[in-house]
């Protein structure tokens, strides 16, 4: 490596003679419920069991609000990580991703790391989230990082960094339309793919559970139920829509102050003003 550790408390860090101000780790209690099979397969990519051995860099690919961003941030902190969560779009450029310059207050320029160069630095766990809005340059800025020689190369800054031996990078993907073709060369080194499906009902049930403690019973059985009929018939709606369901409709039973009875006009109206008419085929 081509510089000094930080420490715990340090802000910044001298590579090469240049200062580079690092990021914050993002702090959540995000746990996963369920589903042990994905979060082994993504814990095996990341372990190292040779002193020749490098980690993989797993792609978490399932439809939009499937769990993928948690189930990330979940494997990380079992690993006892720090997290940086890097939201990728389409107008980020490579010097986003890696290192920004920015004005001083004394006129000069500053370095700033990104989440993922301050995860690179530290030793901790970079989720792009998303990232498969970004387009090909950005992507082609990474190359060096996701093969063997696990360093980015600053342009902005006139530096190489390479990666702490320790940290790990997993990118999530959705499997929608939404976004630019991926080039072949990177797509190989993205691998495994790690594919997210819906949960069983009780794993759902569990879910909405943990999200939404302080609903009530009535409610969340009732937006299980819609999910599972809606998984049956290959409709895309996940558990974000049955959590915003749930707590929208919690909400308008305690401000309108009505009876528990009467809970079953205001899902349907949740239901409604979540998703749409089409979601109301899966109400019995
Ligand atoms: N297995 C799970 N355990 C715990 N929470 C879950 C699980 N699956 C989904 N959730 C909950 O569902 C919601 C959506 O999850 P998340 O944001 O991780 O989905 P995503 O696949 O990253 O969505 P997007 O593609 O839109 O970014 C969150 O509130 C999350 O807590
Ligand atoms: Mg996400």
């Amino acid at each position: 490596m081509n510089y000094t550790l930080p420490g715990e408390h340090e802000s910044r860090i001298n590579i090469q003679g240049i200062e580079i101000s690092l990021g914050f780790p993002d702090v959540f209690k995000f746990e996963w419920i369920g589903q042990k099979d994905v979060l082994e397969q993504l814990l095996a990519a990341w372990l190292v069991i040779d002193k020749n051995d490098i980690p993989l860099n797993p792609r978490l690919i399932g439809k939009p609000g499937v769990g993928k961003t948690t189930l990330a941030y979940a494997a990380a902190k079992k690993l006892n990580k720090d997290v940086y969560i890097y939201q990728c779009t389409m107008d980020t450029r490579p010097e986003d991703l890696l290192i920004t310059p920015v004005i001083d207050q004394g006129g000069g320029i500053r370095y700033v790391a990104s989440a993922l160069v301050t995860a690179m630095i530290r030793g901790g766990v970079c989720i792009l989230d998303e990232a498969n809005r970004m387009s090909e340059k950005s992507w082609a800025s990474l190359a060096p990082l996701l093969d063997t020689r696990r360093y980015i190369e600053s342009i902005v800054a006139g530096l190489k960094v390479s990666a702490h031996p320790d940290f790990r990078i997993c990118v999530t993907m959705n499997d929608d339309a939404s976004t630019f073709e991926i080039p072949e060369y990177i797509h190989s080194r993205l691998q495994p793919q790690i594919y997210l499906d819906f949960p069983e009902a009780e794993e759902e049930r569990r879910i909405l559970r943990e999200n939404l403690p302080f609903v009530d019973d009535y409610i969340m059985e009732y937006v299980v139920n819609f999910l599972q009929r809606a998984h049956a018939a290959h409709d895309n709606y996940t558990v974000r829509d049955g959590i915003n369901i749930a707590r929208y409709a919690a909400k308008r039973l305690k401000s309108l102050n009505v009876n528990i009875n009467n809970v079953d006009s205001l899902l349907r109206e949740a239901i409604l003003m979540t998703l749409g008419d089409d979601a109301l085929a899966h109400i019995l």
